[in-house]
């Protein structure tokens, strides 16, 4: 729970003087690091060993703290069978510690060697319609082949022995943004295993997957074919499970090889996407230390509220602070238009990451490659070895998170509210869309806006994570509900919990099978409701109800009423005949708890009264109530101390009047109660007891 705005004036000398000490670094273990750090992706193997210190003198006079080396270097580091160079990368730390830049070590092995594929061609992935990948590209590799898993593994160890007490290296990234999976003969094999430990007899695979659909019956698990699409739902969730615990596994089997061998404060983790969802993340970050991810915006132009919520949902990988392995320096080259951010924009997003709970943020990449697939990618240094103009940008990111980051130390976002995000159901509903427009991850975001807008603080939660502590629990398409997992969102309600429930929740159970009751399955007989149809709809349907009058389109569920006490919210318009005057959203109370079923995909400002109602019900209040629109509150705190950050993604100044006086860490020394944000502008907040 959010804390309240003022801290003891003993904490925070105590507080002061711990930073002073240097003994409270946050982004790392170790205690001689800042606790915000800037950095950037450098390839020193990409350049003459006589630049390298130019280099990193420019970094040092930016202020970056942190590189991360290695992830790409594997024909550097083992550039013959078994022959391991670490010398140069030894001369790298060395040098970039020199300039009191610490280290983030990659293993390579999203980039295997030519002589590994040409002499075994089976570490070589196969894709969905059996080609076998070359060697040119990255990434190239099969997940789940013995072979590569032990160079894998050796080269992890070897790096480990060589590095893992080296106290510049303050922690490891596996391989590269793990991503697509191997579809040959060795995935086949471990699958049908995977899938006889599951289930122990095929008669069980038969009896869960319904397999007299079809002729699908199978005598043996090696009959079962290997499709990521067009299939059976539950072997298609299945195969998604599959691939979840395989990155899994294949991240164990280079921890295995590291940590006997690294200093308990380096940390181990890989970089992820967004809401990239060929795995499930929960399960891939339950073997790591913390989450790190690639803030690459989704969209041509950048938008916050999308941006917020990846870094959200990034937080909720572990439920704790986390990293940003890789941002864009202005723009990338991958799009059909690479257009840049806009001057500003880049720091702009630098403390936005901050404000969602990033104690890191680095920037890929320092220097353009002399060739190679990325040529045209954003730096902070051009192939000549000097500034672009964003780099005067990032020195002032530098300047500013060393300036405020002892006083963000020990810090974090903690929020009244949480969404559930749930790859089982966002896999379920993508196999099956029914209705083209139902994109699991714009029906997130059409909860997750207002949410953010009006309590201004948010978390992204695995449907497994304790909900206890949040008055409000919005879950946006709960498709795949398992018994357990009802239970523990009927408990949430009868200890006092609001629950919001999106279209499409309840409808299956965790073998993608329809549940016999109507939707929402386990939860209808609580709710007093249920679902009687569901329609796909291309055109708005009118709704009206305790949240106005608007409009629904892409989903609309017929619902009805079953007990006494459960009361309909909203109710459709005239339409197709069979959503004419009926309910569609309905609600009950259970205790001081409420559980809301809302059966439409519903209009943004629906939508935006929906939440109003939900927040107030539940007493969340916002942050800083007199922000403007587009003015973003992020807040970060701890036992006694409260931060606020205030980003205006506007074109055009804003001032934002606060609840009372804050001390300003990067900007004026004395307390302020009114803020002046320039467009794009950050105030960096210190509440004043
Ligand atoms: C990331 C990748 C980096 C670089 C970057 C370019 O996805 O991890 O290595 O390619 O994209 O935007």
């Amino acid at each position: 729970m959010r804390m309240g705005w003022w801290w003891s004036a003993t904490a925070f000398i105590a507080l002061v003087a711990m930073a002073a000490s240097g003994a409270i670094a946050q982004a790392t273990k170790y205690a001689d690091q800042p606790p915000l750090l800037v950095g950037a992706a450098w390839y020193p193997e990409q350049w003459p060993e006589p630049e390298w210190d130019h280099d990193l003198s420019l970094m040092e006079a930016a202020h970056i703290d942190v590189v991360r080396v290695g992830e790409f270097a594997w024909s550097t580091m083992e550039p013959s069978e078994g022959k391991y160079e670490f010398g140069w990368l030894d001369r790298a730390i060395a040098l970039a510690a020199k300039h009191h830049i610490c280290v983030v070590l990659g293993t390579p092995t999203a980039a295997p060697p030519a002589w590994m594929t040409t002499k075994y061609p089976e570490t070589l992935r196969v894709d969905e319609n059996g080609r076998r990948a070359e060697h040119g590209n990255r990434q190239q590799f099969s997940f789940t082949d013995p072979k590569y898993r032990q160079f894998a593994h050796d080269i992890a160890e070897q790096m480990a022995i060589h590095f893992g007490h080296n106290p510049n290296v303050v922690g490891w990234q596996l391989d590269n943004e793990y991503a697509d999976p191997d579809f040959g003969p060795t995935a086949r094999r471990q699958f049908h295993a995977w899938l006889e430990k599951k289930y122990g007899t095929v008669a069980n695979v038969n009896q869960h997957w319904a397999t007299a659909y079809w002729s699908q019956t199978y005598d043996s698990f090696d009959e079962i074919p290997l499709r990521a699409e067009r299939e059976n739902p539950a072997l298609l969730l299945e195969w998604k499970r599959f691939v979840s615990e395989t990155w899994k596994s294949y991240s164990l089997n280079q921890i295995s090889a590291i940590r006997p061998h690294a200093d308990p404060r380096q940390f181990i983790t890989t970089n992820t996407m967004g809401w990239f969802d060929g795995f499930d993340e929960y399960t891939v970050h339950s073997v790591l230390d913390l989450a790190a991810w690639d803030d690459y915006i989704s969209t041509d132009t950048y938008d916050w509220i999308d941006n917020g919520a990846r870094h959200d949902l990034a937080r909720g990988f572990k439920n704790k602070n986390f990293w940003v392995m890789e941002t864009e320096p202005a723009f990338v080259n991958w799009r059909p238009t690479n257009t840049p951010l806009e001057k500003g924009q880049v720091r702009d997003m630098a403390w936005q990451a901050i404000g969602h709970g990033a104690d890191v943020v680095e920037y890929w990449q320092w220097r353009s490659a002399p060739n190679g697939q990325e040529e045209y990618h954003g730096v902070l240094v051009g192939a000549d070895g000097t500034p672009v103009p964003v780099y005067d940008e990032v020195r002032q990111i530098g300047e500013e998170f060393a300036k405020a980051g002892p006083e963000i130390a020990g810090t974090a976002p903690h929020s009244d509210v949480a969404l559930v995000n749930d790859y089982d159901s966002r896999w379920a509903i993508d196999f099956q869309r029914h209705s083209a427009g139902f994109d699991p991850v714009k029906e997130m975001l059409a909860f997750y806006e207002p949410l953010r807008m009006r309590s201004q603080a948010v978390d992204v939660i695995s449907i497994d994570a304790p909900l206890d502590g949040y008055k409000l629990v919005e879950l946006p398409a709960l498709n795949v509900l398992s018994q357990a997992a009802a239970d523990k969102l009927m408990a949430y309600v009868r200890n006092g919990g609001h629950l919001v429930l999106g279209p499409r929740t309840g409808m299956k159970d965790e073998y993608n099978a329809l549940y016999p009751e109507r939707q929402p399955g386990p939860l209808a007989e609580f709710l007093g409701g249920r679902v009687d149809q569901f329609y796909a709809l291309d055109q708005n349907v009118p709704l009206s109800g305790d949240w106005g009058a608007g409009t629904a389109n892409v989903w609309a569920e017929q619902l009805s009423v079953r007990s006494p006490d459960t009361k309909v919210l909203m109710r459709y318009g005239k339409s197709n005949g069979w959503l004419d005057d009926q309910p569609a959203a309905i609600s009950r109370q259970v205790g001081k708890g409420t559980i809301t079923y809302i059966g439409a995909w519903i209009d943004p400002l629906l939508m935006e009264e929906m939440t109003k109602e939900a927040l107030q019900q539940a007493g969340v209040q916002p942050i800083v109530r007199s922000a403007p629109a587009g003015v973003e509150v992020c807040q970060r705190s701890s036992a006694d101390k409260s931060i606020v950050i205030l980003i205006n993604h506007n074109t055009n100044d804003e001032h934002v009047d606060l609840p009372g006086p804050m001390r300003d860490l990067i900007g004026n020394e004395g307390p302020v109660s009114r803020v002046n944000l320039p467009a794009y502008g950050v105030a960096v907040l210190e509440a004043q007891k």
